[in-house]
């Protein structure tokens, strides 16, 4: 048993460098139109919503997902939290046009993300010259 009707994991990394990532592509402010989209719809206290590190789509933020249903949003802006709100929470019909994509397809675009991060990490420490790291 769910002790919230919906629990949002809203991605807000930042990353370095100019890397790209959801707090550079808008998340805080998708973040406030939720919160005072719930406000407005009494859901406050039904629509749990945590803050959270990368969930591997990078490049497409600002990403949410939304459980119970295991939902993944893409490009939220703030302009699409109304309906989300709306439409999903209020009326259980998730907003089928920020859907991140069929499970297989999501599950392998994120693995590749990670093996690409994880490759450009083990670059970054490798020795170069005399033994001094980049
Ligand atoms: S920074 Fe948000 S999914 Fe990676």
């Amino acid at each position: 048993m769910e002790p919230f009707r919906y629990h949002v994991y809203a991605c807000t990394q930042e990353k370095p460098g100019g890397k790209p990532c959801c707090n550079a592509r808008g998340a805080q402010a998708t973040l406030d139109a939720l919160s005072a989209e719930l406000g407005k719809a009494g859901l406050a206290d039904e629509v749990h919503v945590t803050a959270c590190g990368s969930l591997g789509l990078c490049e497409r933020g600002p990403n949410w997902v939304v459980y119970p249903e295991g939902v993944w949003y893409v490009g939220v802006k703030p302009e699409d939290v109304p309906e989300i709100v709306r439409e999903h929470f209020v009326e259980g019909r998730p907003v089928a046009r920020l859907f991140a994509g069929e499970p297989a397809a999501l599950k392998a675009e994120i693995l590749e993300n990670k093996r690409k991060a994880l490759a450009a990490m083990a670059a970054a420490q490798q020795p170069v010259g005399l033994g001094l790291k980049r």
